[in-house]
């Protein structure tokens, strides 16, 4: 299939200078939004057309568009960083456009080709470049690209006609405390996903399915939730948008993806860079009572949770229905702040790329 050339359509009115660098100063995350978006159709038996970058602007939707009603909807979530010489670079595009054919295929969506979809990022980093955050800090540009059906009609089946957007935003820090370490809420009845279910794939349900168990660890005094497996409650699985990764002195270990959870794209860089950094990465499932034991006894003496957004936090406590305990010392730990600078240092291009990682534009 080739790739739609984007038509470009700018928008007569962009933001001025004055405002746009007033929201860039704190942007906060997910706030605010660039002057432009990039959308593209699907139809069945037309395939992919009408590729356009166009001002950002709300959907006209039918009441009885498809995805109101049935959920069959996908997204992404990567970021372009400002690199020393007032270029900007995207990380890893390509590993999320593969994830989001994979996400199409679980919820029966067409699937965009690679090309197509980096290059509607690019195009969308293109136009609003000066959106992207100054050099040198934690700040970015968050690009999110997702799927929605496009056809009318309240039948239960694939639709046949789709619409893929990408709109950007300014990304500062995802917790407001920064680098402070989270705390945990390890919820053992509420599950986040099941097997055979859509855990591994990025689509609004699981974050719906989420936000009762989020709601409820606020009330325990909790930042996020830690799902567990769905038919021991045992094996720890993720954050509703992170991935988690336990320190074990050298040993750093990841949970295993059993489908349930999503194949984060910072989860996999990062077992390749704590290999670099001299580590032993390693995937493998963990028992709550293992977390809780070998940060008793000391053994487990990190936690931290991964994503594109929050880019790696520490955990700081967490609490279950059965007890409470502290990770470490409570403070971000020797591994985790050295993991974090390495990732945000490729990012920012301040140490050499040799993963091929950056996607320069
Ligand atoms: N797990 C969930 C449920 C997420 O939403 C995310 C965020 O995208 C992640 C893990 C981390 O994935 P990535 O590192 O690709 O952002
Ligand atoms: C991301 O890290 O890109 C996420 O999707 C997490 C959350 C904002 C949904």
């Amino acid at each position: 299939m080739t790739t739609p050339t984007i038509e470009l359509k700018p928008s007569s009115n962009p933001l001025s200078d004055a405002e746009r660098e007033a929201i860039l100063v704190k942007p906060g995350f997910g706030r605010y939004f660039t002057d432009h978006m990039v959308t593209i159709k699907w139809t069945e038996g037309r395939g992919w057309h009408d590729a356009q970058l166009v001002p950002y602007a709300p959907l006209s939707i039918d009441p009885a568009n498809m995805t109101l009603h049935y959920g069959q909807e996908i997204f992404e979530g990567l970021k372009a960083y400002r690199q020393p010489d007032g270029s900007v670079a995207t990380f890893r595009p390509e590993a999320n456009a593969e994830r989001f054919r994979s996400s199409a295929r679980r919820l029966a969506m067409p699937e965009l080709p690679v090309e197509t979809f980096v290059a509607a990022c690019d195009a969308l980093v293109q136009q609003d470049a000066a959106w992207v955050p100054e050099h040198g800090g934690e700040e970015s540009l968050y690009l999110r690209p997702f799927m929605i059906a496009a056809e009318v009609g309240l039948g239960v089946r694939p639709a046949n006609e789709y619409l893929f957007l990408v709109i950007a935003s300014p990304a500062g820090a995802y917790f407001p405390g920064g680098v402070k370490p989270v705390s945990i809420w390890l919820s053992e009845d509420r599950v986040r996903a099941v097997p055979g279910g859509m855990g591994d794939a990025k689509t609004g349900g699981n974050y719906a399915a989420s936000l009762l168990a989020q709601a409820e660890a606020a009330t325990k005094g909790c930042d996020q939730v830690a799902y567990l497996d769905a038919v021991e409650h045992k094996w720890v699985e993720e954050l509703g948008g992170m991935n988690l990764y336990f320190v074990y002195g050298n040993r750093i270990v990841t949970p295993t993806l059993t489908g349930s959870l999503l194949a984060g794209i910072t989860r996999d860089s990062l077992l390749t860079l704590a290999a670099d950094l001299g580590h032993q990465p390693e995937e493998s499932r963990v028992s709550i009572d293992q977390w809780r034991d070998d940060s008793a006894n000391g053994t487990l003496t990190e936690v931290f949770a991964c994503g594109t957004a929050a880019v790696i936090t520490p955990v700081g406590t967490v609490k279950s229905a059965g007890g409470e305990w502290t990770q470490g010392d409570g403070t971000p730990g020797p591994v985790t702040l050295r993991l974090r600078e390495r990732l945000l240092d490729i990012q920012r291009g301040i140490v050499e790329d040799t993963h091929g990682w950056m996607h320069p534009l």
